[in-house]
């Protein structure tokens, strides 16, 4: 390492030899001072006040000059002192643009790289069904209502006139809430079998006249399989107001089967049961697939059933205190799985639980 050495010879050519020696040193330091924690080490062996190689030449060779040299080596010294300090500069100038380099570096991104995708997500198509059902009957003037998941005896099966035992109970296999034994029957909990009991809470909250429908999800105590799954969704209907008749049923049934499946396509009523409407049908629709001449997805038959439905039984109308005598209206009821299902094409319900997307992209 460089050391400022006493000097002998005071001439001009030995003064400008140890000048150059010093320059050359105190270059070779600066370039291997390569951070700035290094640099400010550098600097201050070469410019501190105190005993700084500097500080050493104004000692050893200003000092030390015999008197008729002082003014030669005075000047040398100084114009080599101007020439050190620039150096210096010019050295923490290069150390900070270096540290500046290494930083944008380290920060720096390949903007060429492609970015993360997040692609768009589609509603389900279940769910694109219910809004398009659900289009259908407001177009009709109706409007929508909604009601809890979690339900309880009495708006499930109590209101809608199943009593307490009935048999009819026993074709909606319901999970029921645990630990209920305490409470009323009618206040116990189950998960709706059906959307049903959104007829009810409507009725007790509007006057009459009432179109609603109520879309939701409903559970049932089955295995699933290619048609049953224990989550599904259903979409009732509910209009009641003086003088609505069975015709009002039919066409407006007719109406919202034609917009969903073509106007091609007919709709067929047979007598049914349900504790609620009477009399009740089973609606079917002429197979959309077939034009009624029979394939698979109808069974042969030409008909696909799709709904159930009826006139408003009057009994339920007791429960929600509107006058019988005055008002009459008709309600339906449909599974829109099994509406995507017959849409489709689609042979098995769990298809839309099981959340395959090479199944669920083809309808996105
Ligand atoms: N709640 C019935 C079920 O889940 C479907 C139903 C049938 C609803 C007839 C209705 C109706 O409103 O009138 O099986």
């Amino acid at each position: 390492m460089y050391t400022v050495s006493k000097l002998e010879d005071f001439s001009p050519a030995a003064l400008d030899a140890a000048a150059e020696e010093l320059l050359s040193a105190l270059v070779a330091e600066s370039q291997a001072a390569a951070d700035s924690a290094a640099f400010v080490e550098f600097r201050n062996r070469w410019m501190a006040r105190k005993n700084g190689l500097l500080t050493q030449v104004n000692e050893m060779w200003l000092k030390a000059a015999p008197g008729p040299a002082k003014r030669e080596v005075g000047q040398r010294v100084n114009l080599l002192k101007q020439k050190a300090e620039a150096l210096v500069a010019a050295a923490e100038q290069h150390a900070a643009s270096a540290a500046l380099n290494v930083r944008l570096r380290a920060e720096s991104v390949d903007i060429s790289l492609p970015g993360i995708e997040r692609p768009l997500g589609v509603r389900h198509t279940v769910l694109r069904t219910l809004d398009e059902l659900i289009s259908v009957f407001v177009k009709m003037g109706y409007s929508i209502a909604e009601g809890p998941e979690v339900e309880t005896d009495y708006y499930n099966f109590e209101a809608l006139n199943f009593p307490p035992n009935h048999p009819a109970r026993d074709t909606q296999d319901t999970l029921f809430v645990a630990n209920q034994e305490r409470k009323a029957q009618r206040d116990r909990l189950l998960l709706r079998t059906h959307t049903s009991p959104v007829q009810i809470r409507t009725m007790e909250r509007l006057k009459p006249p009432v179109r609603v429908i109520c879309p939701g999800k409903v559970h049932r105590n089955d295995a699933p399989d290619a048609t049953h799954s224990p989550v599904f969704h259903q979409l009732e209907g509910l209009c009641v107001d003086t003088n609505i008749t069975f015709g009002d049923l039919k066409g407006t049934l007719d109406h919202a089967m034609k917009s969903l499946f073509g106007s091609q396509v007919k709709t067929s009523f047979r007598p049914s049961f349900f504790p609620f409407t009477e009399p009740s049908v089973e609606v079917s629709i002429s197979c959309p697939f077939c034009g009624g001449r029979g394939c698979r997805p109808c069974k042969q038959s030409g008909w696909i059933e799709l709904l159930g439905a009826g006139m408003v039984d009057p009994n339920v109308f007791g429960f929600v205190d509107y006058d019988p005598k005055k008002l009459s209206g008709f309600a339906f009821g449909m599974g829109v799985e099994r509406l995507t299902m017959m849409s489709y094409n689609v042979d098995d319900i769990q298809q839309f639980f099981y959340g395959d997307m090479r199944f669920l992209e083809q309808f996105a």
